[in-house]
């Protein structure tokens, strides 16, 4: 399919929504891609006539541009080498735990660093290609923050977007970075850059004027750089909630849930975990809690269950298999304790659930544990609530979240304070249902109202305020 120049809105990620599954005869598939991104990107992007430029997830591949509900998906193509170094390595083993709060300690390596100026500079040619004439181009996440800046020197007359899916950190942390200044100036390629919340851009702000050539104008969301004016600001992204909304409502769905329960044993409590296998994701912290509520005989395994879903995530980063060999072990050692024959005290998949599958867990679920160390925004407390069409359920929510900003009907908890965890999760058990009710009510009016078109519509009204200006809605 020749496209060459023919898009006027491109989003530009690391990851393509799907991913290529190559089988043993070399047959070729796609499954959608993991993670919080592409949820939120995906159904931005449905019904639009876009191009989307990503990696689609197997090294050494050639795949021709293909065509999907209405977008068209350009893949780069990534060498084994560029995987380990620019992938695994500078993106996933230094940004990445560099802009968590060096929950695990950054690794700075040269060659990962070239490796990765090197994909950049390709997914900037990539997108330049198939760029129309004065198209928008919006580019997602820590792996790309160069091609704002690479894009720019290519195409000029481009309209450029980028949007952090993750924390920016604290400037701080942020000077450790042998390449700081780089990264701020690709940054700065972009007419607009966007953070979940304002601490974000502010940081961005400040690295920018003390890193680069830009100046402070008279406005506090933006800097001049470069005989441009580049702008910054507060963005939290959703998810699609009414579309949650509905598939929780189905009678399938329904029905899937109350067969959950039947399967785990009927228990009067069941509490739930959804996550990435990731160490910002603070799983050992809930297992542990729920593990001492089990100890001190303030729950009891014969009618409380864990269930912890966990979808498997840069299983060669060294960080990941150490995390994951913790929590196994923490979930072994919990079920030789409390479960009875088939009857776990907790309930452990290593797995990806379709998202049907995913909506049931959370309609059946009574409390659902989110306790991140640190995390952008975590779109999996959103999915929850908006699943939680009855007003039943709670909400225990890490305060390190860029979710807790808007969930503040939650209950807000340090993930550091073990005891506070523990406090919590017991309130949240046994918390009166009208007090959960009034909880979840307010949340769901936060979720409901607030979904990624919005997100995505003030994005880009933002990045174009006078098309912004000319339309009627
Ligand atoms: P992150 O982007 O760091 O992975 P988020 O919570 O923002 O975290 O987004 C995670 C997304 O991945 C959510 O849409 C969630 O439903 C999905 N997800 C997480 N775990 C699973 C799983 N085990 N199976 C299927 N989807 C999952
Ligand atoms: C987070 C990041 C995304 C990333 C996703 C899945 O949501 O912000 O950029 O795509 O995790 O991680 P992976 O490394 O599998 O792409």
């Amino acid at each position: 399919m020749d496209d060459t120049g023919a898009s006027d809105f491109i989003v530009v990620a690391n990851r393509l929504p799907v991913d290529l599954v190559v089988d043993e005869d070399g047959g070729k598939s796609w499954k959608r891609s993991p993670g919080g991104l592409v949820t939120a990107m995906e159904p931005l992007l449905r019904g639009r006539d876009g191009a989307w430029v990503g990696w689609p997830g197997v090294p050494d591949v050639e795949v021709e541009p293909l065509e999907q509900d209405g977008v068209v998906l350009h893949p780069v193509r990534l060498s084994a080498a560029e995987v380990a170094e620019y992938y695994e390595g500078f993106s996933n083993a230094t940004l990445w735990p560099l802009y968590h709060d060096v929950i695990v300690p950054p690794i700075y390596d040269r060659t990962w660093w070239h490796t990765y100026v090197r994909v950049n500079q390709r997914f900037a040619e990539a997108a330049a290609k198939v760029a129309a004439p004065g198209a928008t181009v919006w580019i997602q996440d820590y792996q790309l923050q160069l091609v704002p800046g690479q894009l720019r020197e290519l195409r000029p007359d481009l309209r450029i977007g980028f949007f952090l899916h993750i924390p920016f950190p604290p400037t701080e942390l942020f000077m450790q970075l042998p390449w700081r200044t780089q990264i701020v100036e690709g940054l700065l390629g972009a007419d607009l850059v966007g953070f979940h919340t304002l601490g974000g851009a502010r940081n961005f702000r400040w690295l920018a004027t003390h890193l680069s050539d830009a100046t402070a104008t008279g406005r506090t969301r933006e800097i001049d750089y470069g005989g441009r004016t580049v702008r910054m600001g507060a963005f939290p992204i959703s998810i699609d909630s009414g579309e949650l909304d509905q598939l929780a409502r189905e009678p399938a769905t329904r029905a899937r849930a109350a067969e959950i329960r039947t399967e785990l044993g009927d228990p009067k409590r069941v509490v739930l975990g959804v996550d990435r296998l990731d160490y910002t994701k603070g799983i050992n912290v809930r297992l542990i809690a729920f593990h001492e509520l089990l100890v001190d005989g303030r729950i009891d395994a014969a009618d409380t269950v864990m269930v912890q879903i966990a979808t498997p995530s840069r299983e060669r980063v060294d960080a990941y298999q150490k995390m994951r060999d913790d929590i196994e072990l923490t979930v072994g050692r919990m079920n030789g304790e409390f479960a009875r024959v088939g009857h776990p005290a907790v309930h452990y998949l290593h797995q990806s659930l379709p998202r049907d599958e995913l909506a049931a867990f959370f309609v059946a679920a009574d409390v659902m544990l989110v306790t991140p160390l640190r995390d952008g925004m975590n779109l999996v407390a959103k999915e929850y609530v908006a699943c939680k069409f009855d007003l039943s359920g709670a909400l225990v929510l890490s305060e390190f979240t860029g979710a807790a900003i808007e969930l503040n009907q939650a209950l807000l908890v340090n993930p550091h304070d073990l005891d506070g965890v523990k406090n919590t999760l017991y309130e949240a058990l046994t918390m009166p249902a009208a007090q959960g009710r009034r909880r979840m009510r307010a949340l769901r009016r936060q979720v409901l109202s607030h979904d990624v078109d919005r997100w995505a519509r003030s994005f880009l009204d933002a990045l174009d305020p006078d098309a912004a200006m000319a339309s009627p809605g």
